[in-house]
């Protein structure tokens, strides 16, 4: 029999590109579990798959402490469980693409386990198209929840549950920050901190501001609390979060920014501070200095640049010059000491001309990157880009793609010859994939590196020489666990 559908809500791409003045409110949420679901989570088994960015990495970490509350356990196989939630991302098409395929051969899910509960959440959801096409394609599928409203997963699968419909809430519109989720973290000694939600930049490919909503920052008092008990549960690094994390606090208080925050974070005394992700439109003076004080805020910056021509830069939205880049690059590069620069490029965009794209060939190899992620542009529903007509065929774009790769990773092999013979500190992390006596970690500049070592040491940092180099990582050898 099908099942009715229940709908709290459902998501408006319109709503949810409006923008309100007032201010974020901070809403302390009490989580709430019905004693009948508590009964029937006990020792059931949970699988959660996280697409996407770090962002819906914390997003999944609070939807398993809230399942773990529950009595879920988790497992690593998804046709093993109860209840299985894709925690999605909107940001390119072949994300949905690859969700969508999961959907159909989880089907099986439900011959093995008829009971089971499939669920999606994230930011693919937050799309009307989507909700649509879920509704009508997908039966299987019993549970929509969007990015606002993971504090009601608890009543929404009780719903599920009890009533035995399929169930959507996904709200568009919000002005608020929830505190006191549970957060079962997936790491022991690295964390991500939220410091901010949403994003109101509008950048004219981008469907984030519209999935995530507006920008609310979080109380400085919660993230330093947040910060302090990470500090003296032993974690190692902390990594504050954020779409724009340099436009941090103008929502709350026209006194605070990123910078003081950054200052107040680094002064818990946490072994290694890292921030994803800046813009370069807000990145000030004061942040340079603040980065350039404190030795434990890492020499390594995420500086998506996206394209090298000023013409497509304007026509994105992104609000500053390729002359403004590169003086922030200069800069950062003389007042950070060994500084390292990663970066996000999109090739492809709409009417990028041969010489637009040479641009960003000549930026690439200005900027001297140590990493860039790459992508291929990629429409997106409800946004300005995606009304844009273009007259560059996709065999051109993939071709330039090509290209880009090709002179990303001559730089950044280029840049990882720097370590040869030189000692680093490196945050180990575990064994590597392939051997076990072998260990893997982090440098400063978030160069991986392997070496050998005993399995003590995880967790730990220690100093590593670098005796080889290449692409993506370095090998070495340990010189001393103090
Ligand atoms: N097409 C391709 N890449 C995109 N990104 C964001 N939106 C799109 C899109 N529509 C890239 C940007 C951003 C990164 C997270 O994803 O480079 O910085
Ligand atoms: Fe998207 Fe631009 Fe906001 Fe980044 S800054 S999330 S690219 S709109």
């Amino acid at each position: 029999m099908k099942k009715q559908i229940k709908e709290h809500s459902l998501p408006s791409l319109k709503e949810a590109a409006k923008r309100s003045k007032e201010a974020t409110k901070i809403i302390h949420e009490e989580i709430t579990y019905s004693s009948r679901l508590l009964e029937f989570a006990k020792n059931r088994k949970y699988f959660i798959r996280t697409y996407g960015c770090q962002a819906n990495v914390l997003d999944s970490e609070a939807i398993e402490g809230i399942l773990q509350e529950l009595g879920f356990v988790p497992v690593d196989d998804p046709l093993k469980s109860d209840l299985l939630i894709l925690n999605t991302c909107a940001v390119r098409e072949n994300a949905e693409d690859k969700v969508f395929g999961e959907i159909g051969s989880l089907k099986r899910l439900k011959d093995i386990n008829p009971g089971a509960i499939i669920a999606l959440c994230g930011c693919m959801v937050q799309q009307t198209h989507i909700v649509e096409q879920v509704k009508k394609s997908y039966p299987q599928v019993d549970l929509v929840f969007g990015t606002h409203n993971i504090f009601r997963l608890p009543q929404l699968l009780d719903e599920v549950v009890f009533d035995e419909k399929r169930v959507i809430e996904v709200l568009s519109k919000e002005g608020e920050v929830i505190e006191g989720m549970p957060l079962a973290r997936s790491d022991r000694f690295k964390a991500f901190v939220n410091i901010m939600y949403g994003c109101d930049k509008f950048c004219t490919y981008c469907i984030v501001p519209y999935t995530r909503g507006k920008q609310r920052s979080r109380r400085v008092a919660d993230i330093l609390n947040e910060c302090q008990n990470l500090v003296d549960n032993g974690y190692q690094e902390i990594t504050l979060l954020g779409q724009n994390v340099n436009a941090y606090g103008k929502d709350l208080d026209p006194n605070l920014n990123f910078a003081k925050l950054l200052e107040l974070v680094a002064k818990t005394g946490i072994a290694r501070l890292r921030f994803t992700t800046s813009h370069p439109w807000d990145f000030s003076k004061e942040m340079f200095e603040v980065i350039a004080k404190y030795k434990n805020i890492m020499p390594c910056i995420h500086l998506p640049l996206q394209s090298g021509s000023d013409d497509v830069l304007r026509r994105m939205g992104r609000r500053y010059t390729v002359f403004h880049y590169r003086q922030l690059v200069d800069e950062l590069k003389s007042l950070i000491k060994d500084v390292a620069l990663t970066t996000d490029i999109i090739v492809g965009f709409p009417n990028e001309s041969e010489a637009d794209f040479e641009e960003t060939l000549k930026m690439v190899r200005y900027c001297h990157f140590d990493s860039a992620f790459t992508f291929i542009y990629s429409p997106r529903v409800g946004t300005p880009a995606a009304k844009m007509e273009d007259n560059v065929s996709m065999e051109e774009k993939k071709r330039r793609f090509d290209r880009l790769v090709k002179v990303v990773e001559q730089e950044a092999e280029e840049r990882a010859k720097r370590y040869i013979n030189n000692v680093y500190d490196v945050l180990v992390e575990g064994t590597s994939k392939k051997r076990d006596d072998i260990l893997s970690g982090y440098t400063e500049t978030m160069k991986l590196v392997n070496f050998k070592g005993s399995k003590d040491l995880i967790g730990k940092i220690v100093k590593v020489k670098i005796l080889e180099s290449h692409t993506f990582s370095l090998i070495g050898e340990l010189v001393s666990d103090e």
